[in-house]
């Protein structure tokens, strides 16, 4: 296999990691555009022989950046380019230059579509296309919203039909049999998910927590038995692995013990605490995973891999298709099910979202991510011990993972936390625990020193100080 390795490795060692990147990325990306009208994705069409050739095996040391972009040279090589005039295959193809220029930039900022907070001008952008296209339409007065793919487009419309036609749908459910239990400080999705489904948001229980944020097994045990004398079915119980607001994890292997008995799938949300599953150190956190049914991984969140990278793990083989497969016999022509993942994924176009995880774990390996985990614990812990030597600060709890909550004393936390984002000086946000709002600290990027604690933090104080005048 051609891989051009001395193209990858012309970038000089002596600059910035990021300088470096940049460059082997440019002379990868010429060598791609070169040599991709000759053939969509090399000669090798087994499978079988073509996992062989590829170097893809992850592990657990990593390599050097020119190995790893040799190795990303391999695999592209042998990837389709459906800007090639020969690749005539699907419903996309061709390329607009600019808009992958747009894309890869967007990239560099990584933020994500939920605020304007978090996203600023983009979600400006994303209104200005969304209006244009609402024009073209001929609904002036209309509303839009972009969707990972046609097919979730599909689902979204019929959801939006049914609970038109049956507003009760999405509180009650189709068939009001059905109870769902997770953590009272469980992400919200789960409940939304419920109405989206048909479960009906009622379905969802919110199971107490513990002093540490944790699903109290007891009451969980009590829900499901008071559920089954109303005659409903325990159909999941929701771990949750890194809660949202304190990074609390429950203690999967007693939820297990409960769950298992009662037939109920047991789905481990760990989209933010998954990755702690790579750290020797902090995987105790995740005891008991192996019993679960499912488990949700986000790569985009503690691993740093770019928007968006989210995984669903399942123990067994199987449950996919039988959720998800259809026939198109237009679409799934050539190769076995195994090779078609169209058979076993919600979207049915769907972005390449695996390669920058592989290409990253390529890089830093089982070791290095362990490494970027334990750097995020340890920033954790080192923000707490700051915060509580501060006689102006409070910390609520020590972090059980990365997430580090505290107020600062005598100053209410909401207006705080607008006045710091009016200013400028910097976005933190804010959640209840304890049944009042406190900031939350994330310690996800492992760049961040103790200078940048000690100035956030300071940052946090002088904005406050005229809040607490006013107090
Ligand atoms: C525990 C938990 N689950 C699920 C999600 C949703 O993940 P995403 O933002 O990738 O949809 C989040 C997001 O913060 C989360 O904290």
């Amino acid at each position: 296999m051609s891989t051009e390795p001395t193209a990858c490795a012309a970038a000089s060692t002596r600059s910035s990691p990021i300088d470096q990147i940049l460059r082997r990325s440019e002379a990868l990306l010429r060598t791609l555009l070169e040599t991709e009208a000759a053939l969509p994705g090399g000669t090798q069409r087994d499978p079988q022989r073509l996992a062989e050739q590829l170097p893809l095996s992850l592990a657990e040391h990593g390599h050097s950046l020119d190995e790893v972009f040799e190795r990303m040279a391999c695999v592209l090589a042998a990837t389709p380019s459906s800007a090639s005039w020969r690749f005539v295959n699907q419903l996309f193809g061709g390329r607009e230059p600019l808009a992958l220029a747009a894309e890869t930039l967007a990239l560099w900022r990584n933020v994500s579509m939920y605020t304007f907070k978090a996203a600023g001008a983009q979600v400006l952008v994303e209104n200005e296309v969304l209006s244009r296209m609402l024009g073209h339409a001929g609904f002036p007065a209309g509303e839009g919203m972009f969707t990972p793919g046609g097919s979730l487009a599909n689902m979204a419309a019929m959801l939006l039909a049914r609970d038109r036609a049956d507003p009760s749908q999405r509180d009650q459910g189709a068939s009001g049999r059905f109870a769902v239990y997770a953590s009272e400080e469980a992400h919200y999705s789960l409940k939304k998910n419920a109405g989206f489904i048909g479960l009906g948001r009622r379905a969802l229980r919110a199971v107490p927590v513990d002093r540490q944020g944790r699903m109290d097994p007891l009451h969980l045990a009590e829900m499901i038995k008071a559920d089954r004398q109303q005659g409903l079915r325990p159909l999941m119980v929701v771990a949750t692995a890194g809660s949202t607001v304190r990074g609390a994890f429950d203690a999967i292997d007693e939820l297990a013990a409960i769950a298992r008995p009662e037939g109920a799938w047991l789905h481990v949300d760990a989209a933010l605490g998954g990755s702690v599953l790579l750290s020797p150190a902090q995987r105790h956190l995740l005891q008991g995973v192996k019993l679960a049914d499912s488990i949700s991984w986000n790569p985009h969140k503690m691993m740093g891999v770019p928007l968006q990278c989210s995984v669903l793990l399942l123990a067994q083989r199987g449950a996919l298709a039988r959720s998800l497969d259809e026939c198109a016999d237009y679409l799934f022509q050539a190769d076995e099910d195994r090779l078609n993942p169209g058979h076993r994924s919600l979207q049915c176009g769907r972005r390449v979202d695996a390669f920058k995880l592989w290409a990253t774990w390529q890089h830093l390996g089982d070791v290095g991510w362990a490494e970027r985990v334990d750097r995020q614990f340890a920033l954790a812990t080192r923000a707490a011990e700051l915060i509580d030597a501060d006689p102006e600060l409070a910390l609520v709890e020590a972090p059980m993972s990365i997430n580090v909550c505290f107020e600062v004393k005598g100053c209410p936390t909401e207006p705080l936390c607008e006045r710091l984002d009016q200013q400028g000086s910097l976005k933190i946000g804010y959640g209840s625990v304890f049944g009042r709002p406190v900031l939350r600290l994330v310690c996800v990027n492992p760049e961040l020193t103790e200078s940048h604690l000690l100035a956030l933090l300071e940052a946090i104080k002088a904005a406050a100080a005229p809040l607490r005048a006013a107090c």
